[in-house]
């Protein structure tokens, strides 16, 4: 069986066993991936954060960005899916964590994200979970930070307008279903909310 079929079933499993945990039926296709990823400069970062990693379609994704001493914690709260992860990337930049997003800054011994890659399922999440999880994202990101975050609808847009000064929106229309991408940042440092469209 490729890898792609068997991860396709984890994931099914993974969605089977807590769906509103797993948000999605297939992992993300490597296409939205990559868009995602375009909207960060991965290349230039020293810590990168990935809160629901998965079966790794990111992870993998951005270890080929990343240069040579540039660390990434990746965070999965299901144990079996962060198992994999850790067996899938022998990579000494990765530290695969199976943790909560809600935890993630235990993790990062006060060091703060050049990126930060979100895939949770916020629209599915408990509410209080999903407040919890928003609320640390600019805490977690550096000054020139960027939070790359992709949805499957755009119902998470007030809430990331309301925590970051600048919000890009762009879509991936390959991927099923057709994604939503976020590029959250602090912006000019004003502190003047603004949206932009590409
Ligand atoms: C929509 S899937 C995305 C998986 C993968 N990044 C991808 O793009 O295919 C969401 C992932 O977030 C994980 N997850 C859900 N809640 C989480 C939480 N509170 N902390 C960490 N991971 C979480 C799920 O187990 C699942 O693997």
């Amino acid at each position: 069986m490729s890898q792609n079929v068997s991860d396709r079933l984890r994931f099914l499993r993974a969605f089977a066993s807590n769906p509103r945990q797993v948000g999605a039926i297939l992992p993300t296709s490597r296409w939205a991936v990559r868009d995602m990823l375009d909207l960060a400069d991965v290349a230039g970062a020293d810590l990168v954060v990935e809160l629901g990693a998965g079966t790794g379609v990111s992870t993998g994704q951005i270890l080929d960005r990343m240069h040579g001493s540039a660390r990434l914690v990746a965070l999965e709260i299901d144990p079996r899916l962060a198992g994999l992860l850790a067996q899938r990337y022998a990579d000494p930049r990765l530290e695969v964590v199976c943790d909560s997003a809600e935890n993630v800054r235990r993790h990062l011994d006060g060091a703060a994200a050049d990126v930060l890659v979100c895939a949770l399922p916020f629209t599915s999440l408990e509410p209080a979970t999903r407040r919890r999880i928003l609320d640390l994202l600019p805490q977690v990101l550096g000054r020139r930070g960027v939070a790359v975050v992709i949805q499957y609808s755009p119902l998470i847009l007030p809430e990331l307008r309301r925590l970051f000064p600048v919000v890009r929106q762009r879509m991936s229309p390959r991927n099923v279903p057709p994604a939503f991408l976020f590029a959250c940042s602090g912006g000019d440092g004003t502190g003047t909310a603004a949206t932009s469209s590409e």
